[in-house]
Formats: C-alpha cells, sequence, structure tokens
C-alpha cells in the first residue's frame, strides 16, 4: 500500500458571493510519501487555489469544503494556532510570484531569519550560521546576506525563496510554478536545485506548473487540470505514454520535442468544449 503524506479529499473551492460557482470542483488527490506530484494544467484552471487550500492561506473571500488530511490530521479540523505551527514547519511554499512575497523593505539575510525564527528559536550566532549555510545550499552567495531583493535578480530571488521554505526542513514543499518569470537556462537551474533538495532532504514535492515539458522532467505522478476539475492523474509515465483526456492530450500537442520535429499544435478550445460538454 502506499505510503501517502497528504490527501485531499473532494475539495471545493468557493467564492462567498456565490457558493454554487465552484473555482475548484470537487478533486482528489493524493501525495505519495517522497515523491514528485506535479499539478498541470492552464491559467485559471485552479492550481494555485488548490495548493493554497492546503496552506490554509486562501482569501477572505473565498471559501473551502472537503478534507484535507496531512499525516493522519485533518488540517480543517485544527484551530489557527495550531496550523500556523505547521505552516513552514512541516508544510512549506515557493510562491509563484518571489517579489510580492518578498519584502523589499528587509534585506535577504534578515528575511531569511525571521523565517527560521517563527519555528526555532537559536541564539544569534547559531541563527547567523544558519543563514550562511541555507545560502550555500541554495547557490547564493554569502556576501549578498545584506542585499535587497530589488539587488538580486529573478533566479536569486527565487533562491531566497527556497531558502526560506527549507530553512526549518518541512516534509511537504509546495512549489506553485516558481520558475515562470524565469528565463529557460535559470529555470531549469531552479529545477534542478529544488530536486535536488528534494532528494536530500527527503521531502515531498507538490509542483505546479502549466508546462508538460516541466512534468516530465521532475515528476512521478502528475494531475492534470481542467476548469477546477482534475480530469487525469496517475504515473507520470503511464499519463505520458497512454493520455486519455482529451485536454491531456491537448497539453501534450502543446510540448516542442527535444529534437524541434514535432509539430506544435494549439489546443482547439471548441473540440475540447464538444467533448467536456
Ligand atoms: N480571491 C478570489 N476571488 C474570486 N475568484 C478567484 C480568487 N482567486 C482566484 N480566483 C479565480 O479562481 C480561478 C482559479 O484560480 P487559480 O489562481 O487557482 O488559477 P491557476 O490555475 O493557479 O492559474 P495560473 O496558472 O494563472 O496561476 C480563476 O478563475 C480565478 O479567477
Ligand atoms: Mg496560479
Amino acid at each position: 500500500m502506499k505510503n501517502n503524506i497528504l490527501k485531499i479529499n473532494n475539495l471545493k473551492v468557493y467564492s462567498n458571493k456565490n457558493s454554487r460557482f465552484k473555482l475548484v470542483k470537487n478533486i482528489s488527490l493524493s501525495l505519495e510519501k517522497g515523491k514528485t506530484t506535479c499539478i498541470v494544467g492552464e491559467s485559471g484552471s485552479g492550481k494555485s487555489l488548490t495548493a493554497l487550500s492546503v496552506m490554509q492561506l486562501l482569501s477572505p473571500q473565498l471559501n473551502m469544503s472537503g478534507n484535507i488530511v496531512f499525516e493522519g490530521i485533518n488540517l480543517l479540523s485544527l484551530t489557527k494556532e495550531e496550523i500556523r505551527k505547521k505552516r513552514g514547519k512541516d508544510i512549506a511554499m515557493i510562491f509563484q510570484e518571489p517579489m510580492t512575497s518578498l519584502n523589499p523593505v528587509l534585506t535577504i539575510g534578515y528575511q531569511i531569519k525571521e523565517a527560521i525564527d517563527v519555528h526555532e528559536k537559536l541564539n544569534k550566532a547559531d541563527l547567523s550560521m544558519r543563514v550562511e549555510e541555507l545560502l550555500n545550499i541554495v547557490g547564493i552567495p554569502t556576501d549578498r546576506i545584506n542585499s535587497y531583493p530589488d539587488e538580486l535578480s529573478g533566479g536569486q530571488r527565487q533562491r531566497v525563496m527556497i531558502a526560506m521554505a527549507i530553512s526549518c526542513s518541512p516534509k511537504l514543499l509546495i512549489a506553485d510554478e516558481p520558475t515562470t518569470a524565469l528565463d529557460v537556462t535559470v529555470q531549469a537551474q531552479i529545477l534542478n536545485l529544488l530536486h535536488n533538495l528534494k532528494i536530500k532532504y527527503k521531502m515531498t514535492m507538490l509542483f505546479i506548473t502549466h508546462d508538460f515539458g516541466v512534468v516530465n522532467d521532475i515528476a512521478d505522478d502528475v494531475a492534470v487540470m481542467y476548469q477546477g476539475e482534475i480530469v487525469e492523474q496517475g504515473n507520470v509515465s503511464n499519463v505520458l505514454k497512454n493520455p486519455k483526456h482529451p485536454y491531456t492530450k491537448a497539453l501534450l500537442d502543446c510540448v516542442p520535442d527535444s529534437k524541434g520535429k514535432k509539430d506544435l499544435k494549439p489546443i482547439d478550445y471548441s473540440a475540447l468544449k464538444r467533448v467536456m460538454g
């Protein structure tokens, strides 16, 4: 039997204003411990809302139902204080846009210290040592410790976010399109870094992307989202070899192969709508 660290059961997310219109429609997904699961889907399909539901960081205009079980505990039954203790410590998240998640008026060293300090009480010297260690781990020269976010490149900023996310050795790392804003070579470096850290620290990773090329590179399992639903999920090689859902097939047709031979086809939405109803 699979050892699942996280189980999302019948998750629904809807706006307070209109509870009948679901933004996330009854999805269920299990993450196997130590594995990377990718959620792939186009913009607006509900990927971030799913991740934010796990973190219990949905905006106040949104509601959710269902349950999210992490290591046997339903996160929805925890108090705010209990969930705050888990967030960052057991489950950490790297957000889509590093510049909006980092505070522009604080140095990166200070912000990494703060991330550690929420969960671990270290003395000043140990805290500084830990920050330097984290900068080394994510590949930022330690002399940048007093830099402000806008003095760093996009890739470096995302490395700072990664340092903060792994600072308390989370068991589950959620990465929400962490490479979307980066150019292709930096994107590959960040993917590599995340993959290596996941193995080194035996983390489970939930990785969100709209790019099947990325899924191919890093995922063990994949869930394909379309308009708030998971339309297909399973082991990545099975899904890639034998996609069953028309949207998965359409997404796969958009991935260039490495030799650039394949004819790329744009997604035919009217055909998809006919199939999906
Ligand atoms: N606070 C909110 N209030 C109302 N609707 C919202 C809110 N946040 C997101 N939505 C809507 O929910 C849907 C899913 O949003 P979500 O952010 O999960 O998409 P996504 O798959 O992460 O897309 P992207 O790839 O562009 O990040 C979208 O239609 C979005 O407009
Ligand atoms: Mg998103």
